[in-house]
């Protein structure tokens, strides 16, 4: 039986449902019950509950055979690495008195680092809490940047007629499908082939930079001149804030940017058969163009 966390999520509602469709048992975690149906209609059991609550989640993962555990982000807070590490030793704490032994950690591309990557410090964090945990067989899985990250520029084509971002446009980086995630992270609790504290960087199929993401997407929506701006840092977090981020959130997602435009965060290990997915953006862009069409 595996435990999901995040199920309603990018990762975890992807990741529950490739698991009940190969018929494994599965129990979705999540706050509502109505956003969990569609999963318990597929067969899952329904945990609802706060991950805030460490009683709870120890509830949940005991029996499990592998838990696949997550931060949610949090938009409001006046501390992300406080809050990555708060929900961080809630997981350790259920982990540690539910007795599981196989945890798969959604962490990030450049958790290595504990200095100026933003929100991932907080993921770095949770990497070396858990590496306290003796016994117990954590894979932590690094993600490169989301292509679904991009969906935010929807509403700014329409409102402004550009992409932008404080990203400065030429650079190339790692952008994934999260369903590419979802697909390894299922073959690995399946398996469990990872033992003591092991690392799954996941690189996407190629890096692009946000000009060449512009022009594609622009050319999916019919939008052939579509423009990629960086925005200044004070632009940046005016609209980080108007749409309703914290001072702090939009300062660690300025400084995410920052590290990705300086390229610290790049990837600690060659491209291989291994940490390269199959989804590339121009398939992605048709998604892109279905959600510009229907909102
Ligand atoms: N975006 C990127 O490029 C990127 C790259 C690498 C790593 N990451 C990491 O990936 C993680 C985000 O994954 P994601 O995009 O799959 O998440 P997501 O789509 O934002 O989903 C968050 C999930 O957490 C649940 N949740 C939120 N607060 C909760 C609470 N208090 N109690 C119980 N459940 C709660 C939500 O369910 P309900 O609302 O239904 O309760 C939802 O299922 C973050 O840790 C981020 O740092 C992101």
């Amino acid at each position: 039986m595996y435990v999901i966390m995040g199920a309603t999520g990018n990762i975890g509602s992807k990741l529950a449902n490739i698991l009940l469709d190969k018929d494994e048992k599965v129990i979705v975690i999540g706050r509502s019950a109505e956003r969990l149906r569609p999963f318990v209609d597929h067969g899952a059991e329904a945990a609802v509950g706060d991950i805030s609550d460490a009683e709870f989640l120890t509830h949940v993962f005991k029996g499990a055979d592998a838990v696949f555990a997550m931060i949610p982000p949090n938009y409001t807070t006046d501390n992300v690495r406080g809050f990555y590490n708060e929900i961080g030793a809630n997981i350790v704490k259920a982990i540690q008195e539910s007795g599981v032994e196989h945890v798969l950690f959604l962490s990030s591309h450049g958790a290595h680092l504990a200095e100026n990557t933003g929100p991932i410090k907080g993921l770095h964090d949770v990497e070396q809490q858990l590496n306290e945990l003796d016994d117990v067989n954590v894979l932590y899985l690094r993600p490169t940047y989301f292509m679904e990250n991009l969906l935010a520029n929807v509403g700014m084509i329409k409102n402004m007629g550009i992409i932008g971002s404080e990203i400065k446009g030429d650079v190339k980086f790692s952008m994934i499908a999260t369903q590419d995630i979802a697909l390894v992270a299922a073959d690995h609790l399946i398996k469990r082939d990872f033992s003591g504290k092991s690392v799954h960087e996941l690189l996407g199929e190629r890096d692009v930079s946000l000009q060449e993401v512009t022009k594609i997407f622009g050319g999916e929506i019919g939008k052939p001149d579509l423009n990629y701006i960086q925005l200044s840092s004070e632009d940046a977090k005016k609209g980080m804030m108007e749409s309703g981020l914290s001072d702090d959130v939009s300062d660690q997602l300025l400084e995410l940017g920052q590290a990705i435009t300086s390229g610290i965060i790049a990837v600690n290990q060659p491209r291989t058969a291994e940490n390269t997915t199959d989804t590339s953006i121009e398939e992605f862009a048709e998604f892109f163009a279905q959600v510009y069409k229907n909102s």
